[in-house]
């Protein structure tokens, strides 16, 4: 018999759409190894939904250098051992500097509360330090998210 579905929750913020495309990719490597992925903006989701999954990814465009700031507020927030037992992974679309270290920033944070972390992945899109849209994630990397999404699963 089949056993039951893993579930993953993979949050993200976004201004102009790169990081919500970035999620979704995420979510269709995970559901690709039979996890049940759900995608959510950060600020609709609540601490005490995380305890439903034991997988958690989470992205943010980098802005100055750093995960937006709704995201850091979010994780933050958690509880010291909020996601103990659970694989989980950050990823961060930026238009040209200081990606990895946005990526860094989130698994630190999700390390602080426990995670068993996968490192993450940065991917360059959008125009720096501006509002217009830009140029989209480019389809390599757009695999190297569902990449990511395939070995989160593995993890746990
Ligand atoms: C206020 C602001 C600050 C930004 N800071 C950075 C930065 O430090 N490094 C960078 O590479 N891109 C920076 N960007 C560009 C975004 O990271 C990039 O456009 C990203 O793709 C936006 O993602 P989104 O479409 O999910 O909002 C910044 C954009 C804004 C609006």
């Amino acid at each position: 018999m089949l056993g039951k579905r893993k579930k993953a929750l993979v949050l993200y913020h976004t201004k102009t759409g790169h990081t919500a495309d970035a999620a979704d990719a995420v979510a269709r490597g995970l559901e690709s190894r039979r996890v049940k992925a759900t995608v959510k903006r950060i600020s609709e989701a609540k601490p005490e939904e995380l305890a439903e999954y034991s997988i958690i990814a989470v992205g943010s465009p980098t802005r100055g250098a750093k995960p937006a700031r709704v995201v850091k507020r979010f994780l933050k927030g958690l509880d010291r051992k909020a996601l103990k037992g659970k694989a989980a992974t950050s990823f961060s679309p930026y238009a040209g500097f200081r990606g990895k270290a946005t990526v860094r920033r989130l698994s630190r944070l999700l390390r602080k509360r426990k995670a068993k972390v996968v490192r993450g992945v940065a991917v360059k899109a959008g125009a720096p330090l501006s509002l217009w849209k830009g140029p989209d994630i480019r389809e390599k990397d757009i695999l190297r998210l569902e990449e990511l999404g395939r070995k989160l699963a593995k993890k746990a």
